[in-house]
């Protein structure tokens, strides 16, 4: 049994049991389903540890502030998810004519949202282009905004407040095994952004 149709049965289980399951059509349905929730929620969780690592290791002070007071870690992980912004473009179609910012999208145009571009709006937050684990500016778009916002936030998030410590008291002396330039990210183009690998090394 592969990963995709354990996670549709156990679904499928899961909803019958609740007796949510009258809406479902189909296995087919319940494995797309499925296979959407592991996508959505395997790669970007993934590359948002290993970029943010990379993020880190990149920011001896920040790694260091980090190290130094682990009641940071819920502003670090929400500063990391802004600074890294994996997820980065989605569209949407308007269904009809809509103004915004001065502009008509007539209904019929597919616009395409860029998140990581509104993650960095200097008119939304200071020094943009800088990692500050301690920035009081919130309010990040990394989990999307409105009916479709990110249905997993809340559980990438414990992930990562729990990945992050783990990472850093199990390897103090975590660092790059190659100059960073030799780092290779995946393309721009890349639905989700990250690193290909992320060489490293530490003291035993
Ligand atoms: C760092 C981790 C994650 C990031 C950065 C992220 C980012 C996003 C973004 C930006 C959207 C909005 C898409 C849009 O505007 O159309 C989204 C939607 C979604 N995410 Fe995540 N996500 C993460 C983790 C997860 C996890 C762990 C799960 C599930 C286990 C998940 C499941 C989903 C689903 C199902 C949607 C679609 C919601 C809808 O269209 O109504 N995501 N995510």
């Amino acid at each position: 049994m592969n990963g995709c149709t354990a996670s549709a049965l156990l679904f499928h289980h899961a909803a019958r049991r609740s007796g949510r399951v009258r809406g479902c059509r189909s296995d087919e349905e319940l494995r797309g389903i499925s296979l959407i929730l592991l996508a959505a929620g395997f790669d970007t969780t993934a590359n948002t540890l290993a970029l943010g690592t990379f993020a880190l290791l990149r920011n001896p002070a920040q790694l260091a502030a980090l190290r130094a007071d682990p009641a940071l870690t819920d502003r670090a992980v929400e500063e990391l998810l802004r600074y890294l912004s994996v997820a980065k473009t989605f569209m949407r179609t308007a269904l009809e004519d809509v103004e915004l910012g001065g502009q008509t999208i007539k209904a019929g145009t597919t616009v395409i949202l860029s998140y990581n571009t509104a993650n960095r709006d200097p008119e939304r937050f200071t020094d943009p282009h800088v990692l500050d684990i301690q920035r009081q500016d919130g309010g990040h778009l990394a989990f999307g905004h409105g009916i479709h916002q990110c249905l997993g936030q809340q559980l990438a998030r414990v992930e990562m407040r729990v990945a992050f410590p783990a990472l850093l008291s199990r390897f103090p002396t975590l660092r790059l095994a190659v100059p960073a330039e030799e780092v290779v990210l995946r393309p721009e183009t890349a639905d989700i952004y990250g690193v290909k690998s992320l060489p490293v090394a530490w003291d035993a």
